[in-house]
């Protein structure tokens, strides 16, 4: 009788906490940023989510991502100038990223002393392609939506870090079955998402609670909750939350 109890309390707190998240997630649904915003963010500089270091998620859980794989085909979707495709290409992976902010390929190069080519994309109108002369990166200048797999094939791996937590909120589903085209059989993806109190700041980063990272790619691969780790600091703060946790899912192929 006691177990009953407590098992179908636990079930109305897992459903209460599942649509507090889908009802938060109302408060961010209409906020849209435009590509020119972003590409003025890195006219002015305005780029507090680049990190200095290679990121310690990805870092601690790499071995997890590479499952004794070497050579691995790593996709950086919204790149920006992100340190750490060149520690995969240093330990012999290739990268290829996509990022519509032309500023942010340059740096990315200039800062880790490559030296690259620049290309057209004849299949994509409008788009570049810088590739580094001496490591295996390569980077596409475009919008995400105007890249698929005829461009670059599929991927043994994906880090996904300022990437769903930035595109517009109403384009996730858009955006997860473009990420889903792009994984290989064995693709292992990394993605790292945010949850706060999107009442409190209107983003980006934008609010992912974990049932809707279930929602957008549960249906065929299965999601392991990583790590969940503390991450509010002064700047986050200063957009006014309170409380700020950053989570990392694998999303692998389910198995059978
Ligand atoms: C929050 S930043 C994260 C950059 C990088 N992943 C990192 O961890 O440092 C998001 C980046 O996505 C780029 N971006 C935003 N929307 C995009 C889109 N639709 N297509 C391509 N790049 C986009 C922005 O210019 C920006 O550099």
């Amino acid at each position: 009788m006691r177990s009953s109890l407590l098992l179908g309390l636990m079930f109305l707190c897992q459903r209460q906490s599942r649509c507090q998240g889908s009802s938060m997630l109302a408060a961010q649904t209409d906020r849209v940023m435009a590509l020119g915003e972003w590409e003025e963010r890195w006219q002015e500089g305005r780029i507090g989510f680049h990190q200095l270091h290679v990121h310690k998620m990805l870092e601690s859980n790499i071995d997890k991502v590479l499952a004794g794989r070497t050579g691995v085909r790593f996709f950086f979707p919204l790149c920006g100038k992100a340190i750490d495709m060149k520690w995969l290409a240093d330990m012999g992976h290739s990268v290829v990223g996509v990022e519509v902010a032309e500023k942010a390929i340059r740096e990315f190069f200039q800062e880790s002393n490559l030296t690259y080519s620049e290309e057209p994309v004849p299949a994509i109108p409008g788009a570049k392609l810088y590739k580094s002369s001496e490591r295996n990166i390569s980077l596409y200048q475009c919008d995400i939506y105007s890249f698929s797999s005829s461009i670059e094939g599929q991927f043994g791996a994906i880090w996904d870090r300022g990437s769903l937590v930035a595109i517009n909120p109403r384009d996730r589903e858009k955006y997860a079955s473009l990420i889903m085209s792009l994984m290989a059989k064995d693709c292992r993806y990394l993605l790292d998402t945010l949850l706060y109190n999107p009442e409190l700041y209107k983003g980006p980063p934008f609010f992912v609670p974990d049932e809707q990272v279930h929602s957008l790619f549960g249906s065929h691969y299965d999601i392991e909750l990583l790590q969940s780790v503390d991450a509010l600091t002064d700047r986050q703060r200063a957009w006014g939350l309170d409380s700020l946790t950053e989570n990392v899912h694998l999303i692998t192929p389910k198995s059978s």
